[in-house]
C-alpha cells in the first residue's frame, strides 16, 4: 500500500520541495490549503506537481477544518510546515503569528491525537529558538532564548510536540532546521530579495538595493537538501529532534557579495543599509551543529551557498528576463 501524507504549509517553499519528493517515492500527497485572495499556487505550479496533489481546504487555527483535513487524507505522515513564518512581521502581527505559528501547531497535534494517534508527526522548529544564542554553535543540547513573537511561537509548538511525544506517546519529531533557501524562496527574505535585485540591477531595471542589518550571519542551506531530513526523521522508529544545518555561517554582506559577484558586479555600488530594516531585536549570529543528524539519519547537507545562490540568481535573471 502507498503511503499517504498530509503537509500543512504545502503552498510554501518547503512544502512545494517535500511534496514533490513524497510523490516521487510514490505517496499520495494531501496539502492543507487555507483560501486566499489571490494565487499562493505558483510554487506548486513551477514544480509541475499542481494537478498530482489533492488540496483539502482548511486554516490551521481552525480546529475542525484541521480535523476533516486529517479524515479526508487518512494520512499516515503529517508535516507541520503551515506558519506565519516571515520574522519581521511577527513583531507587527504578534497575536496572529502565535495564533497560527504556535497554536495552529497543537491544532494539528490534537487532531491527530483524536483521529489517528499512530500517524507520525513533524514540526517545523527552527534556529530561530536560539535566537540570542547561548553558545557559539547550536546543537540539540543548546538552550533556547527566542529574540521574536516568531521564535517565541515555534517555541511554544517545539514543546508542545515533545509534549505530545511524551504524553501520548505520538511518533512526533522537530526538525531544528536552519535558514534554508531556494529559488522558491519568499520575496520578503534576505536571500531572495538580494538575487532578485542582483538580477533586476543586472538587467538595468533597478539602481540600489537596500538592506537592513548586513552583519548579521546566518547558516544557510538548500531547501530541497533540507526536506530530505524531514522524511528521514519519519522513518526513525524512534521520534526525536534533529538541528539540521550547514555548519558554516556567514554575513548578509558576504552573501551579497556572492551575488554580485556572480555577475560581475561590486556589491558596495548598489547596496545601501536602510535602518527601516533593522529588527527591534536582532538574532545576531547562527551556527548549528548537524551531526547528531549525520550519524542517526545519514544526512548532510549537499549545497554550498556559493551554488545555492548562483541557482537562485539564476532562476530570478529568467525571470526578471520574462519580464515577471
Ligand atoms: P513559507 O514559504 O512562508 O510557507 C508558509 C506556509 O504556511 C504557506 O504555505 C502558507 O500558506 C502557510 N500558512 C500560513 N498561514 C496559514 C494558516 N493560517 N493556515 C494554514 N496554512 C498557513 O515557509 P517555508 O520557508 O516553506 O518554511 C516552512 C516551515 O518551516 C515554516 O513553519 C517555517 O516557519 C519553518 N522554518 C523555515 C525555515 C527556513 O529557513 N525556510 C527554517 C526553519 C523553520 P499561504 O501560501 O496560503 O500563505
Ligand atoms: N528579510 C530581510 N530583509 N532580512 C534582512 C534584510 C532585509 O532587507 N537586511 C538584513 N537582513 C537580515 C535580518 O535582519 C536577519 O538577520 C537576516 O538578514 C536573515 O533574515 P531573513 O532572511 O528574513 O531570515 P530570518 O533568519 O529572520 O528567518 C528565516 O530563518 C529562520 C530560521 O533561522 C525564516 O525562514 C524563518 O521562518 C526561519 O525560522
Amino acid at each position: 500500500m502507498n503511503k499517504r501524507a498530509l503537509i500543512t504549509g504545502i503552498t510554501g517553499q518547503d512544502g512545494a520541495y517535500l511534496a514533490k519528493l513524497l510523490l516521487k517515492k510514490g505517496y499520495t500527497v494531501y496539502g492543507l490549503h487555507a483560501r486566499r485572495a489571490s494565487d499562493t499556487l505558483w510554487r506548486l505550479r513551477e514544480l509541475d506537481i499542481l494537478d498530482r496533489v489533492s488540496l483539502l481546504e482548511g486554516d490551521l487555527t481552525d480546529l475542525s477544518s484541521v480535523i476533516r483535513s486529517m479524515h479526508a487524507s487518512e494520512a499516515d505522515e503529517v508535516y507541520n510546515l503551515g506558519a506565519q513564518s516571515f520574522v519581521a512581521t511577527s513583531w507587527m502581527q504578534p497575536v496572529l503569528t502565535g495564533y497560527v505559528t504556535g497554536l495552529g501547531a497543537v491544532n494539528m497535534l490534537e487532531a491527530l491525537r483524536l483521529t489517528n494517534p499512530s500517524a507520525r508527526f513533524y514540526q517545523a522548529s527552527t534556529s530561530e529558538m536560539f535566537g540570542l544564542v547561548q553558545s557559539p554553535v547550536q546543537s540539540e543540547s543548546t538552550p533556547f532564548y527566542p529574540r521574536s513573537p516568531y521564535g517565541a511561537a515555534k517555541l511554544y509548538a517545539h514543546w508542545m510536540t515533545v509534549n505530545y511525544r511524551e504524553s501520548f506517546g505520538i511518533h512526533a519529531s522537530s526538525g531544528i532546521l536552519f535558514n534554508h533557501e531556494s529559488p522558491l524562496r519568499g520575496i520578503e527574505f534576505v536571500t531572495r530579495k538580494v538575487t532578485d535585485a542582483v538580477a533586476r540591477i543586472k538587467l538595468g531595471k533597478e539602481k540600489q538595493l537596500r538592506l537592513g542589518n548586513i552583519d548579521a550571519k546566518r547558516d544557510w542551506g538548500y531547501a530541497d537538501d533540507y526536506v530530505q531530513a524531514m522524511w528521514l526523521m519519519l522513518q526513525q522508529a524512534t521520534p526525536d529532534d534533529y538541528v539540521i544545518a550547514t555548519g558554516r555561517t556567514t554575513t548578509v554582506r558576504e552573501m551579497c557579495q556572492i551575488a554580485f559577484d556572480y555577475v560581475g558586479l561590486d556589491y558596495e555600488k548598489f547596496v545601501v543599509v536602510d535602518p527601516k530594516y533593522f529588527r527591534p531585536a536582532e538574532v545576531d549570529i547562527l551556527l548549528g551543529d548537524p551531526r547528531k543528524a549525520k550519524t542517526n539519519l545519514n544526512w548532510e547537507a549537499h549545497t554550498t551557498l556559493e551554488q545555492l545562490i548562483k541557482m537562485m540568481v539564476d532562476a530570478d535573471l529568467r525571470r526578471v528576463d520574462r519580464g515577471e
